[in-house]
């Protein structure tokens, strides 16, 4: 079969994110990389001649996930040789870096393996599995498959990648920290991302003007302890992220600030005080707690217990009435008793969450937490997390229900599911569907909310919201 290519000698990338922001973010930079490569995306692997897989590691069944699609893409690499062609094969992100040569190993299809320090050099990865491939075309035997680069470089990406393209309907991220030092005992990120690195002040400014200049009004800054920021400003101080925020609060166009993910132990009074007098700054914060037992949250090396965790939502609501919290929560951690678990399901009745994320624990080779014993049976793991996630179920829509009736400044960011709906966000992260015209998309329009359900709520648009948009 003949390729008929519409838009001449063009290559084309297809990248599929799995996991996190910080991933979504990765991928547009590797996209921002690979376009002066000549490089356009694709939204189909079928199309491609280059598939990235930019992986997560953080739960057992994200990797697994991985190499079976890496069997699939393998028989279309066989397909593809048998016409003449050929397709590359990258893997990228948290896999990348944990598995490093295992991935070749397991699937020697594989041409890159690439760690999430090391994307900058995507075009050297590129042109040597180009001369790799080239030698084996040729009929030699090549010793190992396979390019790796999951070194922890000296220079940092940011300092070698492109002007960022990202912006969706208004929308951007802003990657300002990466790594972490805090070694919860489940999580494999420390050993993944690496140690905790902030971005200098001055990057991180002038990538938001660019975004703002490329059509974002909304900015969401992403790092693994993203309020663990202390970056170096050009005047020699550090800045936190409370200083930060503030400076980005300056820059015309920014109407809408986010951050994520936080540390409790991170939360400092200026931050705290942040979300009462920047008015940019997003009344939703997701504050991951894990678990509302001391002993447990002990056992994870958590560096905090369930007072102050509850002593910082008072905090926060006191300098924010209206704030949405939200969490990340494990159950069955290793040494969970019933009692434990009780004390999470009390916590969470007592903080009450707009919306949260919640998981049983999975065994991380390598982590701390693997190897402790009392390791929770899988089926006391399940009636605990169908419990969690029933009560804060309910509490979602709760929170939702309780904003019907309001009008409020909808982000509007697609199209929804029904024809003539548009889709957006609330400054509460909620969704709310409405009928708009699409050129709606990528403004903040006053919308009515006129019923609430658990995901998400329905919107009437306001009608001088249209002039102001026009
Ligand atoms: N098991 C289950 N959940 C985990 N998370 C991280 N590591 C594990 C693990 N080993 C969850 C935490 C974290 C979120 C991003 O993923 O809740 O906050
Ligand atoms: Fe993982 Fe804990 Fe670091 Fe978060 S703070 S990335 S959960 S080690």
């Amino acid at each position: 079969m003949t390729d008929v290519r519409t838009d001449g000698q063009r290559k084309r990338v297809f990248i599929r994110t799995y996991g996190c922001q910080m991933n979504v973010y990765d991928s547009d930079r590797m996209a921002d990389v690979l376009r002066p490569l000549g490089y356009a995306m694709t939204d189909t692997p079928e199309q491609a001649d280059l598939v990235v897989l930019n992986t997560c590691h953080i739960r057992e069944h994200a990797s697994e996930k991985v190499y079976s699609e890496l069997g699939r893409l393998r028989d279309a690499k066989r397909e593809r040789r048998a016409e003449g062609r050929d397709l590359t094969i990258a893997v990228a992100g948290c896999v990348a870096q944990a598995e490093g040569e295992e991935i070749v190993r397991r699937q020697p299809a594989v041409d890159i393996v690439v760690g999430p320090q090391a994307y900058h050099r995507l075009p050297e990865l590129l042109a040597e599995a180009e001369r790799k491939a080239a030698i084996r075309r040729a009929g030699k035997r090549l010793p190992g498959a396979g390019v790796l680069d999951t070194d922890f470089p000296a220079e940092s990406k940011f300092d070698h990648l492109p002007a960022p393209q990202g912006v969706r309907a208004g929308s951007a991220f802003l990657s300002i920290q990466e790594g972490c030092d805090k070694f919860c005992t489940f999580c494999v990120v420390p050993y993944t991302r690496g140690a905790e690195y902030s971005r200098p002040a001055a990057a991180v400014l002038s990538e938001a003007h660019q975004l703002v200049a490329a059509g974002a009004i909304e900015i969401t800054l992403l790092g693994q302890n993203v309020n663990a920021y202390h970056g170096e400003a050009a005047d020699g101080s550090t800045w936190s992220l409370a200083r930060l925020i503030r400076a980005l609060a300056g820059i015309d166009g920014v109407a809408r600030i986010r951050y994520t993910t936080s540390h409790p132990r991170d939360m400092d009074d200026d931050l705290i005080a942040a979300h009462g007098t920047v008015p940019q700054l997003m009344p939703y914060l997701h504050l991951p707690v894990q678990s509302g037992s001391d002993r447990i949250l002990e056992a994870m090396n958590r560096r905090h217990g369930r007072d102050l965790f509850l002593g910082l939502v008072d905090r926060l609501r006191s300098a924010r009435a209206d704030l949405a919290l939200s969490s990340d929560f494990i159950v069955g951690f290793p040494g969970e008793s019933d009692a434990d678990f009780d004390d999470t399901m009390r916590l969470v009745d007592q903080v009450g969450f707009a919306s949260a994320f919640s998981f049983k624990y999975s065994r991380r080779p390598g982590t701390p937490g693997s190897a402790m014993p009392d390791q929770v049976p899988e089926a006391v793991k399940s009636a605990r997390l169908a419990a969690l996630q029933a009560l804060l179920g309910r509490q979602a829509r709760e929170f939702n229900i309780s904003k019907v009736g309001a009008t409020v400044p909808v982000l509007f960011a697609e199209t929804g599911r029904k024809p003539g709906q548009i889709v957006g966000k609330t400054p509460w992260l909620q969704s709310v569907y409405a009928e708009g015209n699409p050129r709606l998309i990528g403004h903040i329009v006053e919308a009515r909310l006129i019923e609430g359900h658990a995901n998400s709520l329905a919107g009437e648009i306001v009608a001088r919201a249209y002039e102001a948009a026009a």
